[in-house]
């Protein structure tokens, strides 16, 4: 997720100026390195480099650029690290042609290919370079600029947003978008185009949204909207912004936390998109280790958990979970040269999982992570990492990164089985394929049952206590339910392994106590039904997350949010964690509280 801002203005006007501005707005979209392009007449100038906004511009003085029509870019890095120059712009071979990009393009590797062998050199790590060079490609073989950058981006595979501008057509810009953000803004003769509405709020509130498989054209006469497939004109008749600029940072949602909970199904999409050559990488350190521990805290040590299960049941590697502040008492001892640790953090700065690593580091182990941060302390100290993907997490409870890990988690015990043979291809096959219908499904619960959710978070609100309970792989699932519903409503919450909760837990019911049961219909349905029987008995309220259609638990339940999908039981915690995200949200709002800035804590815990 990065923020993007373009603008054709008036002759003798400077462009640098406004996307300044509109960057330190987009700022929240992105902010590991900045860049700006400016176009004036046979002049392209570009500044970038890694850093914040002010950072890069104390150092190039982005304000100091000529020109009346440019683009900027705040990036979140995808593919390559933070540094000058991965960063946005990317120009061809001539300084002719520069491109931002928001996204990321699958099938990059076989363009820079097909670009090094007609001669094209690439100067940075990402996928974005291949852009400006393809289109300069087609310009060369005697396309105008606009069907050369129509032909570039029909070839592209995966998720952009891309804006173009080059001394080709010195007051041109030209965008498209495929699955990210890019709305257009219609000024007084002059013209914008940004990731948000945030960017150009300021300067007008008119505005025209650009589709999925659609570009369009900015220049001194206005906007001309087409499509990508056949360059068909496009009518599309603009809207006025009634957001105020904060709001439209958090695209209309009231908290950024629930603007994160609904990007689940494209960040789910974005985490999976990964190159297989990293999941490679990652799976030979695991297969050749001694012994593995996956390290990590809060949220991210609750999709360890699942990895672990997946690992165990897929590939029968035995990876152990260990909170990374009890790493030095429980694991330390166990560490040597052919220790594997795979560190799992968000943030990539927690001080605790930094700690189990260094330390098992001075011992001579792999370090392995997934990460969301690139360039961040952890990805720096990992032999090999996995990025997320998921774009900015700025709500301090974790949503999004959760399910991002769990898919990229998923994704490797997959990846490792297979090498490993001991499961059907056919087994790894379905499950790969329910990975990938996941992104449908968490959209669908999203859209569906935000009223059924929100009536549950009301029944709540007024008990004393709340206890999660699941089996197998949804055990960590529950403990995740748990942590979000506590660390935001401030309502004391539980969450225990079901076929545990009669060993003590069960004497806390009373009537009308909340019990929450993760039930999906696995191997443990029956085992489940016997525990909900059991609380039921001692006058709990039952509430389930069940498959669409599963009459017997919804008999036994007084409230159900019905996940409309069958899945494979391995799979089941990156949908069903969805509705107790939302139930937590909701207690919080209930309750009077901030969701986005829970007390007590904070986004990246870096002390001991
Ligand atoms: C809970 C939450 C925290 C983090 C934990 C680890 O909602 O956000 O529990 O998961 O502090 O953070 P990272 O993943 O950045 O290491």
């Amino acid at each position: 997720m990065c923020g993007i801002f373009g603008c054709v203005l008036h002759d003798g006007s400077q462009a640098a100026l406004l996307i300044h501005s509109a960057l330190k707005r987009l700022e929240y979209r992105g902010y590991d390195s900045v860049g700006q392009v400016t176009v004036d007449g046979e002049r392209l100038t570009v500044k970038k480099d890694a850093g914040r906004l002010e950072e890069v511009d104390a150092k190039y003085h982005l304000d100091d650029m000529p020109g009346p029509v440019g683009v900027g870019h705040t990036r979140w890095a995808t593919h390559g690290r933070p540094a000058h120059e991965n960063s946005h712009p990317h120009v061809d071979c001539k300084n002719r042609i520069a491109v931002v990009h928001n996204g990321i393009i699958e099938n990059y590797l076989d363009l820079k290919r097909e670009l090094e062998a007609k001669g094209h050199d690439f100067l940075s790590r990402t996928d974005t370079e291949v852009v400006p060079h393809l289109v300069e490609e087609y310009v060369s073989q005697g396309m105008g600029l606009e069907e050369a950058f129509r032909k570039t981006v029909n070839r592209l595979e995966g998720a952009y947003s891309i804006v173009l501008t080059s001394v080709e057509r010195p007051k041109m810009i030209l965008c498209a978008r495929q699955e990210s953000p890019l709305v257009l803004g219609l000024g007084d003769g002059e013209y914008y185009c940004a990731s948000d509405f945030s960017a150009f709020l300021p300067l007008t509130k008119k505005a025209l949204i650009l589709d999925e498989g659609e570009m369009a054209v900015l220049d001194p006469n206005g906007v001309r909207i087409l499509k990508l497939k056949n360059a068909a004109p496009v009518k599309r008749d603009p809207i006025t912004i009634a957001w105020d600029p904060e709001s439209a940072k958090k695209q209309g949602f009231r908290h950024f936390m629930l603007k994160e909970i609904h990007e689940q199904a494209q960040s789910t999409r974005d985490a999976l998109r990964s190159q297989e050559i990293y999941y490679d990488l990652v799976a030979s350190k695991i297969l050749s280790a001694g012994n593995v521990f996956i390290v990590a805290c809060g949220t991210s040590y609750h999709s360890g958990l699942v990895g672990s299960l997946a690992l165990a049941k897929l590939a029968g590697i035995n990876a152990r979970v260990v909170i990374a502040s009890e790493f030095s008492d429980e694991a330390l001892d166990l560490t040597t040269p052919k220790t594997v640790i795979l560190a799992i953090s968000q943030s990539g700065e927690t001080m605790d999982t930094l700690n189990a690593v260094r330390d098992a580091k001075s011992k001579g182990a792999s370090i392995l992570s997934i990460v969301n941060v690139l360039g961040s302390t952890l990805m720096r100290l990992s032999d090999v990492y996995i990025g997320q993907n998921a774009g900015p997490e700025i709500g301090v409870a974790s949503t999004k990164a959760f399910t991002s890990q769990v898919a990229i988690l998923l994704r490797l015990a997959a990846n490792i089985a297979r090498k490993k043979g001991e499961v059907s291809t056919k087994e790894i096959g379905e499950l790969e394929d329910a990975l990938h219908k996941t992104p449908i499904i968490i959209q669908n619960i999203i859209n569906t049952k935000l009223g059924e959710i929100k009536r549950i978070a009301e029944d709540c609100s007024n008990a004393s206590s709340i206890c999660f309970l699941g089996r197998g792989v949804n055990v960590p699932t529950a403990l995740e339910g748990r942590l979000k519903l506590l660390e935001l409503s401030y309502i004391p919450a539980i969450a225990y392994p079901a076929g545990e909760s009669k060993h003590g837990f069960i004497a806390l019911i009373e009537e009308g106590f909340p019990v929450i049961f993760v039930a999906p219909k696995d191997d443990n349905h029956r085992r489940l039904i016997g525990n909900i029987m059991e609380m039921k008995a001692r006058g709990a309220r039952i509430i389930s997350v069940i498959e669409e259609g599963d009459e017997e638990i919804r008999s036994l339940s007084d409230q159900t949010i019905e996940i409309p999908e069958s899945l494979p039981a391995l799979v089941t915690p990156l949908v069903y964690v969805v509705p107790l995200q939302l139930l937590a949200y909701y207690l919080s709002i209930i309750k009077g509280h901030d969701p986005d800035y829970p007390r007590n804590l904070a986004k990246s815990v870096t002390v001991e």
